[in-house]
């Protein structure tokens, strides 16, 4: 029977590979001790699997005919952990791998002894196994989605003569490490084993082999916000701010930041779906903070209510594209429809900016890099309403050189092979007094 851990990675990569589907945030969470050799494997399997199964392809009889999942899964586990799971033995890996193929619901029994036979041979060399699959170019862990995003990332940045190549094959190798996580405090003092983030006051990342603050996360006393999260919400603005809109605030890491950076303020929070909303109401109240949580489409409630706001973030719903190196499975998954995607956020923003106050100020973000979810509307923006003018809240080092004005930046679009965080596009805005 093999171990819950392993069972728990097999469920996670059939739900990728099988229904496009993404593996669930707390996909892990009964797994005690265990969690950190899943998340490790699954890891693995996610960021190497076009490497993994191309090495297992010539060494099947028929390589042209198709393998079913069960197989395919079992034997990129197996060899993830041979090859790069040193403190797993060849007798974990390899036998639990076959009895994986012979789980009816994960593996593919009439595969368990190709599976048995392929991992057994491999490893006699663990070693020789790495360096073969290391050898492999890495280009066949990417999908085609993948690879329009990191052109994408790339492209508002100069690149050298002949170096885009290059520097794509450099992010991609970037987003291939498991990201180091962030942390911001929230009450109290700074636990042992976080340290402050050089370049960006409040941010904390833990010292090596510090472990996980999870009893200061649990206290509410901190949360994981990530770096460009945490450098976006770093706006300046000196206007007064009395009344705040979070547009689409659940999970409510960015609303946090706005209680905390503008308190006394009135803050709306808009979530349109009902478990979500009621998670950011629950997050809000053991932080301490004070939001009106609306459950509603954002767009509709915008359209449909008087008022104006001093201060909206849209942080839109938008591909995620950004998020590639914290989602691994992001090359794989079956995508939402862009265009859909795109015109629901254009109609969130055009609803928001209409309801932004003479002199207010207007966030709009996505944690993408593709120019159509941010780029594309900043343009749109810019024609459509000319009473809008763009504002410059952040150091022009967190944007692209070329549109920087004087030291700051309107457009925050960090450069992905210098900043380490999430990629994010945002621009911010203002509407004329
Ligand atoms: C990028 S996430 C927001 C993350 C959040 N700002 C934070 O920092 O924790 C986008 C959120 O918008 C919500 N959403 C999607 N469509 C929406 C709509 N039409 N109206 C309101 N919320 C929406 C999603 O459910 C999701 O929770």
């Amino acid at each position: 029977m093999p171990t819950p851990a392993r069972i728990h990675v097999a469920h996670a990569l059939h739900e990728v590979f099988g229904e496009g589907g993404r593996v669930p945030d707390i996909w892990d969470r009964d797994l005690g001790e265990d969690a950190q050799l899943a998340q490790a494997l699954l890891g693995l399997c996610l960021r190497r699997w076009g490497r993994l199964q191309a090495w297992v392809k010539p060494k099947l009889k028929d390589p042209d005919r198709g393998v079913p999942l069960g197989t395919r899964v079992c034997l990129a586990m197996g060899l993830a952990q041979l090859a790069w799971l040193p403190g797993v033995s060849d007798h974990a890996a390899v036998n639990e791998s076959v009895d994986l193929a012979a789980n009816r619901d994960l593996g593919f029994l009439p595969h368990k002894g190709l599976v048995n036979a392929l991992l057994r041979k491999a490893s006699k060399d663990r070693s020789a196994l790495a360096a073969e699959l290391e050898a492999l170019p890495s280009a066949l862990d990417r999908s085609p989605a993948a690879d329009r995003v990191l052109k994408a990332a790339l492209a508002p940045h100069v690149c050298q003569e002949g170096g885009a190549e290059a520097e794509l094959e450099t992010l991609w190798a970037r987003l291939q490490q498991p990201p180091r996580p962030d942390f911001r405090l929230l009450k109290g003092e700074v636990p042992e084993g976080l340290v402050p983030e050089a370049g960006l006051p409040g941010c904390l990342r833990l010292e090596d082999g510090a472990p996980f603050p999870r009893p200061w996360l649990e206290s509410a006393q901190g949360m994981v916000q990530d770096r460009s999260s945490q450098a976006l919400l770093a706006y300046r603005w000196e206007r007064p701010v009395a009344r705040i809109l979070d547009a689409c605030a659940a999970p409510g890491g960015k609303t946090t930041t706005l209680a905390l950076r503008h308190p006394g303020a009135a803050i709306t929070a808009l979530e349109v779906h009902p478990k979500r909303a009621a998670r950011l109401r629950q997050t809000l109240q053991q932080r301490g903070l004070e939001a009106q949580v609306i459950q509603a489409d954002a767009a509709e409630w915008l359209e449909g209510n008087e008022g104006t706001f001093d201060l909206i973030l849209l942080d839109a719903p938008c591909s995620g594209s950004g998020t590639l190196q914290k989602h691994p499975e992001w090359p794989w998954l079956k995508h939402e429809d862009l265009p859909r995607l795109t015109g629901l956020q254009r109609r969130l923003l055009a609803a928001a900016a209409d309801r932004l106050a003479p002199g207010g100020l207007l966030i709009y973000a996505v944690c993408s890099w593709l120019p159509e979810e941010g780029a594309a509307h900043r343009e749109w923006l810019r024609e459509a309403r000319p009473e809008f003018r763009p504002e410059a809240v952040w150091p022009a080092s967190l944007g692209v050189a070329s549109e920087a004005e004087n030291e700051a930046t309107s457009f925050f679009r960090p450069h992905p092979l210098q900043w380490e965080g999430e990629g994010f596009q945002a621009f911010a805005t203002s509407r004329s007094l």
